[in-house]
């Protein structure tokens, strides 16, 4: 099942047209990878899914439908709720452990505390960071290491529910050990939610996606299978860029 489609979806900043008529299908429950070099659109093509392109100074043409309802039909607070997103650099609010999962589900009205409580407690523990906090609730996010503080904000993505997750390069200020647990935990959200995340990474991209898109100057060059992806890419331009003639 589809739970994203563009269609001939085109955005811009100003006059510039910085991706141009894409049309691509994300599976639900899966993880795809957007692959490409630099300054190609990636991380443009994440903040079109929750229209945070529009406060980025940028704007869309074309149609971007979300569980069977064009975006722009959303309101914007439920849109974001429902499509999370996560940025390179882990950004914890400067509160609490506890204070920065409480932090979304006190905004959406969840006054009592045990349920407070049993949320904090299952993102940390989906996270995989709940063993090594469980004493430190109230330790400010801001000691805890870069790998603990990325995996913080994905537990704080989570809290309000979403049933997408953006991932904007999670991985890269990580060194292989967080990386490697924050692979894993994604592995284990795909019961419940859809992942697309951009990476520099091609190994990390073969190994933890269903699917890859592979964009160049603003265009889908090429989108399928993973394994098909890095096996037996169908265009030139996609082989070339995994062979690592160009970055
Ligand atoms: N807020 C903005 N205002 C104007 N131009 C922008 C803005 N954000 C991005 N661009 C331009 O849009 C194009 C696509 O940028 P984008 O950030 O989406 O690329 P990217 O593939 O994510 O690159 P990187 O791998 O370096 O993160 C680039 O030419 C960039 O300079
Ligand atoms: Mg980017």
């Amino acid at each position: 099942m589809n739970i994203i489609e563009l269609a001939n979806l085109n955005a811009f900043y100003g006059d510039k047209k910085v991706l141009n008529n894409i049309n691509m299908k994300i599976k639900k429950n899966k993880i795809t990878a957007i692959i490409g070099p630099s300054g190609c659109g990636k991380s443009t093509l994440l903040t079109v899914l929750n229209r945070m392109i529009g406060e980025n100074g940028g704007s869309i043409e074309g149609k971007v439908v979300f569980n069977g309802k064009d975006i722009l039909n959303y309101p914007k607070n439920e849109l974001r709720r429902k499509v999370g997103i996560v940025f390179q650099k882990p950004s914890p609010f400067p509160l609490s452990i506890y204070g920065n999962l409480a932090y979304a589900p006190l905004y959406y009205g969840v006054k009592d505390k045990n349920l407070l409580d049993n949320i904090v407690e299952n993102k940390l523990k989906i996270s995989g960071l709940y063993e090594e906090v469980k004493d430190d609730f109230k330790m400010s996010a801001l000691e805890l290491s870069g790998g603990q503080q990325q995996r913080l904000c994905i537990a704080r993505a989570l809290t309000v529910e979403p049933d997408v997750l953006l991932m904007d390069e999670p991985c890269s200020a990580l060194d292989i050990k967080n990386t490697a647990n924050i692979e894993d935990m994604l592995l284990n959200l795909l019961d419940d939610y859809t992942i697309i995340i951009v990476t520099h990474n091609l190994f990390q991209a073969k190994r933890i996606s269903d699917y890859t898109v592979f964009i160049l100057d603003g265009e889908i060059v090429e989108f399928g299978e993973t394994e098909q992806i890095f096996n037996n890419p169908k265009d030139r331009r996609t082989k070339e860029y995994i062979e690592g003639m160009y970055g």
